[in-house]
């Protein structure tokens, strides 16, 4: 008998960035209540080494396709490689920036990769593979964002921009969908556990990081709460509301977030 979460979403999911941290935990749990996973990411060997893991843990069919999702015509060699599937769920995970620093200090094509990837790549995945769910009138999409997406803040200009598009997108789009059977959910997510972000503070080299977020818990509530949209806040008091920061104004939220680079910053300017 299936599971009510693959009568709702199956009988495939596609994650995203599915191989490791956030999107192989998703790609998990999915996989264990009896959904087929595909699963995209760049880095073969380790997208293959989870494939096998899910396929011995839980029987389900695993597909991979190693794709970088910033290059233009990804979603569409996605969809190519996924057609004849009926896929009932699609979460894009992959999302992350390798290194927080000035606008100034990265070169113009790594801040446009990474605009391909979170806003135009997400957006593309979100139309393709949201109509035939709408379609049949039944599916789930989630959007993984950010807590960068409550205000600017300098040395993630750019990252915390892509994160505020998948925000306001997923709101829309639960807006428009409520009605058609798709439930959409942006997932803000707070320091996580997962590979990548421990690469980020190595990269700064940042000291131990503090309390994390399990990857495994953040997916087993985002699923739970696929329904609940259209934002579930990973970790907060009051998951379902707004911005934390709500209470202060633009500028103060943005200087805050912005703690000591842009002290930094000022100091610079005076001298
Ligand atoms: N970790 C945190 O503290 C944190 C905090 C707030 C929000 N988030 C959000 O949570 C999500 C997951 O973050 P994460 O820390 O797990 O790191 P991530 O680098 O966004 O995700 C890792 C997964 O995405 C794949 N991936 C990354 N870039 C890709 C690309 N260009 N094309 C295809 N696959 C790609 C990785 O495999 P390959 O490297 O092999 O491609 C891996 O499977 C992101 O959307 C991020 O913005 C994370």
């Amino acid at each position: 008998m299936a599971t009510p979460l693959a009568e709702a979403y199956g009988p495939w999911g596609v994650i995203a960035g599915g191989s490791d941290g956030v999107g192989a935990a998703f790609a998990h749990k999915i996989a264990s209540q009896g959904i087929n996973v595909v699963l995209v990411a760049r880095r073969g060997p380790v997208l293959e080494a989870s494939a096998d893991e899910i396929r011995a843990k839980y029987g389900v069919e695993v597909r991979t396709v190693v794709l970088d999702l910033s290059v233009p015509d990804a979603i569409s060699g996605l969809a190519r490689a996924t057609s004849g599937l009926q896929v009932g769920l699609f979460v894009f995970n992959a999302g992350a920036d390798d290194i927080s620093v000035p606008f100034l200090d990265k070169d113009l094509d790594t801040h446009l990769s990474l605009v391909r990837r979170n806003c135009a790549a997400v957006m593309e995945a979100a139309y393709r593979f949201g109509a035939p769910m709408a379609a049949r009138g039944r599916g789930g999409l989630v959007l993984v964002t950010s807590g960068a997406a409550w205000a600017g803040g300098a040395a993630r200009a750019v990252y915390g921009a892509t994160k505020a598009f998948d925000l306001i997108l997923a709101e829309g789009l639960w807006a428009e969908w409520r009605s058609r059977g798709v439930d959409v959910l942006a997932l803000v997510l707070g320091r996580t556990d997962t590979p990548s972000f421990r690469r980020a503070l190595e990269a700064m080299g940042d000291g131990p990081p503090g309390e994390l977020a399990d990857p495994d818990d953040v997916a087993e509530a985002a699923l739970a709460h696929l329904a609940d949209g259209p934002v579930w806040i990973y970790g907060s008091a009051d998951p379902a509301g707004g911005s934390p920061l709500g209470a202060l104004s633009r500028r103060d939220a943005v200087l805050m977030v912005s703690g000591s680079w842009s002290a930094n910053t000022e100091e610079e300017d005076k001298v």
